[in-house]
């Protein structure tokens, strides 16, 4: 692969960062995923508008402006020649001379940038069709989920325990109310009502989340933005997560407990498929 790593496109072997970069010492660093669908890439103005926020919210400052952060995105497809999978961005505060708790003077420390593709099957993809099980941990990451930061050492322990599990994916519980998945937002399905948790510090803004639920509304599906507990989504007829990398990927079972008939609802196919004829 050909990625790219402050300012330079090199074949992955040789893209080298400092030891001093605080992305690797203090996951002091923001990222984003967009997927590529076709050769094209999906949703990219959202995925650019939070990336800002994400970095205003750190008084982080761009090593580049977001014209140039779009040029470089589709000049590594190009040289990818990737047709399906996603592109990784992140953005850290850079490779001061020290590690220290205080952050450098962005006049002094440049921001350092790395992207690289991936390709994954994103329309054609079997756990997609079939769907995920899912069981519930305690959500015990820091209070700023709105912010996309590397710290990802807890979703990805969590992970593995639903691994462990027999599971796909966990769903985060804070007082006892789901907050979100470990790289994805939750809904559940009761009535023909899609629920699912509002915005708020607690949980990441999610792109596909913000298209999916326009979608639903505009094919006159009713939404409650509200927060739910495992035992009612264990009680739903549908649950599904949402991202960039799993558009909308079913839910059939949470702690054991199947969902429904145990197999993909019907309106999380259909959302599924809404988003890829609207994405494509
Ligand atoms: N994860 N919630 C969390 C905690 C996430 O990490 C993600 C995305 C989402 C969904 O956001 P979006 O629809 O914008 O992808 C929700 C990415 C894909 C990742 O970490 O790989």
């Amino acid at each position: 692969r050909t990625v790219y790593v402050n300012g330079d496109y090199l074949p992955e072997t040789e893209a080298k960062v400092s030891i001093f970069d605080r992305g690797f010492l203090m996951a002091d660093a923001v990222y984003e995923v967009t997927s590529v669908l076709g050769g094209k890439l999906v949703d990219f103005a959202g995925h650019t508008a939070r990336l800002q926020r994400s970095l205003s919210e750190l008084e982080m400052v761009a090593p580049c402006t977001m014209d140039e952060l779009l040029a470089i995105h589709r000049e590594l497809v190009a040289r990818n020649d990737l047709d399906e999978g996603g592109i990784y961005l992140q953005i850290t505060r850079g490779a001061a001379e020290d590690r220290d708790f205080v952050w450098p003077d962005p006049e002094k420390v440049p921001a350092g940038i790395v992207l690289f593709t991936f390709a994954k099957p994103l329309v054609d993809n079997k756990t997609l069709d079939e769907g995920i099980k899912v069981i519930s941990v305690e959500d015990q990451r820091w209070a700023r989920r709105d912010i996309k930061t590397t710290q990802l050492l807890y979703p990805s322990f969590a992970k593995m325990q639903a691994k462990k599990a027999g599971a796909a994916d966990a769903w985060l519980v804070e007082d006892g109310f789901v907050t979100e998945g470990s790289a994805n937002n939750a809904y559940i399905v009761k009535d023909g009502v899609i629920i699912t948790r509002q915005l708020s510090t607690e949980i990441l803004h999610g792109i596909t989340r913000a298209a999916i639920l326009r979608f639903a509304r505009e094919a006159q599906m009713q939404v409650e933005e509200r927060p739910f507990t495992i035992a009612e989504a264990q009680a739903a007829d549908e649950a599904f997560v949402t991202s960039a990398t799993g558009f909308a990927q079913p839910v059939i079972a949470i702690d054991g407990a199947t969902i429904g008939t145990g197999v993909p609802g019907t309106i999380s196919k259909r959302l599924r498929e809404i988003y890829t004829e609207e994405m494509r």
